[in-house]
């Protein structure tokens, strides 16, 4: 078992691996492919893999897969029977006319799951017509009725999740978390404010596509035969196509020696490089199998040295 440095999720005394697992490709079939690119079993494999690692929080979200994740994800936790801590969002659709819309999607997510609590229960995005402090009082109320530990919210602004964190706190309770889209390939969170706003606050930044969809794990990097083309949605991403691919290798050339100096892949040195940025960062790459779930964990237990780390940094273009 990999010595983990644990983290607090914000200021809610939880404490979780400094890596979590994404399972939004479980049970997924139109973005990632659920049945042809991975199985059930492969899903299975990838679970204990992570618990046998010590990787025991898991982020889904209640459209994932239309629903399915948090399905497969409650019959592995049951299958299994280790604990683990469990993280689902909230989607404030556009037909969600009211905040207390919430209560009734949160008892959905706990059916799915098989579960009496979420630890985290998490807004998905803002939606500008839902007031924001209309939803922190519907989550307080979630958090006194017992069915949710913690609060977090994801894709919110700086500005925003001040306004959440103070609402809450009018309840007595720390906003957890702002889960967003932060990778080498993805630094916005140092510009916009949010990694300052997260640090200031206490908040857990959770840290979504860190390997930027596959990206980072340098697998499509040009003229490599031996990966599978990019099939489904993820080929319309101006990311995905081959110019741009080109583009991203400098960066790659200076990662894979430091990857090699410590025995590991470009993408254990992408997730490690988040890991080191700042303690207040968990990043939650996504594992379709038993493969990706074992190398992911690799990202921890180890740490770049303070040189590898401003070299990358500085390759990795804000
Ligand atoms: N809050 C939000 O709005 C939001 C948005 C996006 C994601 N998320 C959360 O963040 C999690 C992770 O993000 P993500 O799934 O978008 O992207 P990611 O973690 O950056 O990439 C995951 C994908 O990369 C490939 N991969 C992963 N590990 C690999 C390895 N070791 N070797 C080779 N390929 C590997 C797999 O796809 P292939 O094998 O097909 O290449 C996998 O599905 C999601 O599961 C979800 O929980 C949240």
């Amino acid at each position: 078992m990999i010595q983990l440095d644990q983290r607090q999720l914000g200021a809610t005394g939880i404490v979780v691996p400094p890596l979590g697992v994404g399972v939004w490709s479980w049970g997924d079939k139109g973005f990632w492919g659920y049945g042809s690119t991975h199985t059930r079993d492969d899903i299975t494999q990838a679970y204990k893999a992570c618990l046998d690692a010590g990787l025991n929080f898991f982020d889904t979200a209640e459209i994932y897969g239309g629903g399915a994740s948090e399905r497969i994800l409650g019959e592995c936790v049951r299958e299994d029977g280790r604990s683990v801590i469990i993280a689902s969002k909230f989607a404030p659709l556009p037909t969600r006319l009211s905040a207390k819309t919430l209560l009734d999607a949160l008892d959905a997510s706990l059916e799915r799951l098989g579960m009496a609590t979420i630890d985290l229960y998490q807004i998905h995005w803002p939606y500008t017509f839902l007031n924001t402090n209309a939803l922190m009082d519907v989550l307080a109320q979630a958090v006194r009725s017992g069915k949710v530990r913690a609060v977090g919210v994801s894709n919110y602004s700086a500005a925003r999740m001040r306004q959440a964190h103070a609402r809450l706190a009018r309840h007595h309770i720390p906003l957890a978390s702002n889960q967003v889209h932060y990778s080498l390939l993805y630094r916005k969170p140092e510009q916009n404010g949010v990694l300052d706003a997260c640090r200031e606050l206490n908040v857990t930044l959770i840290a979504y596509s860190p390997l930027e969809q596959g990206l980072l794990t340098g697998k499509y990097r040009p003229g490599n035969t031996r990966v599978a083309p990019v099939v489904g949605p993820r080929r319309f991403i101006p990311a995905f196509r081959s110019a741009n691919r080109r583009k991203r290798e400098p960066l790659f050339q200076v990662m894979a020696p430091i990857a090699e100096a410590h025995d590991k892949t470009i993408g254990q040195v992408a997730l490690n490089w988040l890991i080191s940025k700042d303690p207040c960062i968990v990043p939650i790459p996504g594992a379709k199998n038993l493969r990706q779930a074992q190398e992911n964990a690799g990202a921890i237990g180890w740490r770049l040295t303070d040189e590898e780390f401003n070299k990358i940094s500085k390759a990795a273009v804000l």
